[in-house]
């Protein structure tokens, strides 16, 4: 069975084909990220007409890198949220289109699925159910445990900033280019660590909730005061970065103690800091567990994620997400969808 997987959710158009005996067969990637830059963040109607631009050419590319025609696809699977409304409509729209006029299924698929499952993708490191995921992206900062496909419960999440959006700020403040995450990463390699001490939000609180508006303003004050050179900005960086780290592994550490789970899942844009993957792999070394994650490309978004989730629910035969009527006229994209929410 081949699967074509749809990813449009924000400024990415992602799109691959997964194969249930082969895996991963084809997959393209088109980042908007030179088209957003110039704003300083994604500009949601400029990214749905790029979506539009690149969306049918990247199904072309990967029917060409997968050698199959495209009556050879048997279910498309797309993002149907979280994300940006008119970006998200264009994936449903094309998917669900392309479906009805090949009479397939059309599965929605939640965009925090997708990333939670991404260290699936590879099966010769991959985490079994049950398992407590840490889903950490530009919009969602999210503790899930993860009882089997469909079946996820919130333990915490942000209840102000999210952490890529968090970086992508800091990385702002300290001049560096758009979108910062990655890049603040790499400085903060030169930073001298404990340079500066940063608060860490809702850490004495017992619960699994996080909060990173009181560290950005903190930070971003300490910018505004300083005069920046290139070892204050890797300084500053480095201490962020660590801050995060602690922020993190703490939580986790609660999120495992209260579900009883050893197995760590790390995935959303976030999860390819190696900073962070180290010292996450580390702890739960110390913890006698395991912490999975997917390659970096697989990390940020992508259609690999979307097509590896839509075969997982072709094959648990879940019945409200995927459409066998392909009614187009129905489609409902949904920008905000909690991963709860799912069966
Ligand atoms: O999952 P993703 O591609 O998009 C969303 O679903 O939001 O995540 C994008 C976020 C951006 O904020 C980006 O700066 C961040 O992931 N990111 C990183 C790194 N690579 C990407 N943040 C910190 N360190 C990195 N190496
Ligand atoms: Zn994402």
């Amino acid at each position: 069975m081949y699967i074509l997987g749809i990813e449009t959710s924000c400024d990415e158009t992602g799109i691959a084909i997964y194969s249930a005996i082969h895996g991963l067969i084809a997959n393209q990637l088109y980042s908007q990220i030179e088209l957003h830059k110039h704003y300083g963040g994604v500009v949601p109607e400029l990214a749905s007409r790029d979506h539009i631009r690149k969306i049918i050419p990247l199904i072309k590319k990967v029917l060409e890198e997968s050698q199959l025609k495209l009556t050879d696809i048997q279910g498309i699977a797309y993002t149907n949220g979280p994300g940006l409304i008119s970006a998200l409509m264009i994936g449903a729209m094309v998917g669900r289109s392309l479906a009805y006029a090949l009479d397939i299924p059309a599965i929605a698929i939640n965009h925090m699925e997708g990333h939670l499952l991404s260290p699936m993708l590879e099966s010769h490191y991959s985490p079994v159910f049950p398992f407590v995921a840490l889903l950490i992206s530009g919009g969602h900062t999210q503790l899930v445990a993860a009882n089997s496909i469909g079946n996820y419960k919130l333990l915490g999440e942000s209840i102000d900033d999210a952490i890529g959006e968090t970086f992508d700020k800091i990385a702002k403040l300290l001049g560096l280019s758009y979108p910062g995450g990655s890049i603040l990463s790499s400085i903060a390699k030169k930073g001298i660590p404990g340079k500066y001490k940063f608060p860490k939000p809702m850490i004495k609180h017992s619960g699994l909730n996080f909060s990173f508006s009181g560290l950005k303003t903190f930070v971003a004050n300490l910018i505004h005061k300083s005069v920046l050179d290139e070892q204050k900005r890797a300084d500053i960086a480095r201490a962020f970065e660590d801050t995060i780290v602690d922020i993190l592994t703490i939580k986790c550490q609660r999120a495992l103690d209260q579900t009883g789970l050893n197995r760590l899942v790390v995935a959303g844009g976030v999860s390819a800091n190696t900073t962070i993957r180290l010292q996450l792999k580390n702890f739960m070394k110390k913890r006698g567990g395991t912490v999975y994650y997917t390659r970096p490309e697989f990390c940020t978004d992508n259609g690999a994620m979307i097509a590896y989730a839509g075969l997982m629910r072709i094959q648990q035969q879940y019945g409200s997400s995927i459409n066998t009527n392909n009614n187009i006229a129905m489609t409902t994209v949904q920008p905000r969808w909690n991963i709860e929410e799912l069966e």
